[in-house]
């Protein structure tokens, strides 16, 4: 999907700038749904999903209406949350026990994050193109759900 490692160095820069000084939760992970959704292109869902619980609960996010409460172990978010690991699906219909917010979605990339060194939830980007996320991409938003994730505990 980049064009080169460079484009997402630009991004992960924009995002460090933009949660600069920033602890609050929220609005942090409403700004990095929000820039991830302008600068990266083929999207049409990006957002967080916070843990509460047993209980993914849906964060600040950019595309359509999403479903509000996701299981531990259900669907690719519940999934890759349970399994505290990147889950990158090219087809969610082959994805057994997706769930279906955007009927548009063909495509999706799941990072689980922790703050304070606890699982505290994911970030959750789906496509409308099949195979849309590649190692590039895997990497770019691992390292953005750090930067959030960084973001929410202040330096002492
Ligand atoms: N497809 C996800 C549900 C969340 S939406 O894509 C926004 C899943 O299977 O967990």
């Amino acid at each position: 999907m980049l064009d080169s490692v460079g484009a997402g160095e630009d991004v992960l820069e924009e995002l460090r700038a933009l949660l600069a000084g920033e602890p609050d939760p929220v609005a942090n992970a409403a700004n990095t749904a929000a820039l991830l959704y302008a600068r990266l292109p083929r999207l049409n869902w990006v957002g967080f999903y916070f843990l509460q619980g047993e209980t993914l609960v849906l964060g600040p996010f950019q595309g359509q209406p999403a479903c509000t409460r996701i299981p531990l172990g259900r669907g690719v978010c519940g999934t890759a949350a349970a399994r505290n690991e990147t889950l990158v699906v090219p087809d969610v219909h082959a994805f057994d026990g997706h769930i279906a917010c955007d009927s548009a979605s063909l495509s999706e990339i799941v990072v689980p994050f922790a703050v304070a060194g606890r699982l505290a939830g994911v970030l959750d980007v789906d496509s409308p193109e099949h195979g849309r996320f590649g190692p590039a991409d895997q990497v770019l938003l691992e390292a953005a759900a750090g930067i959030y994730a960084k973001s929410c505990v202040l330096p002492p």
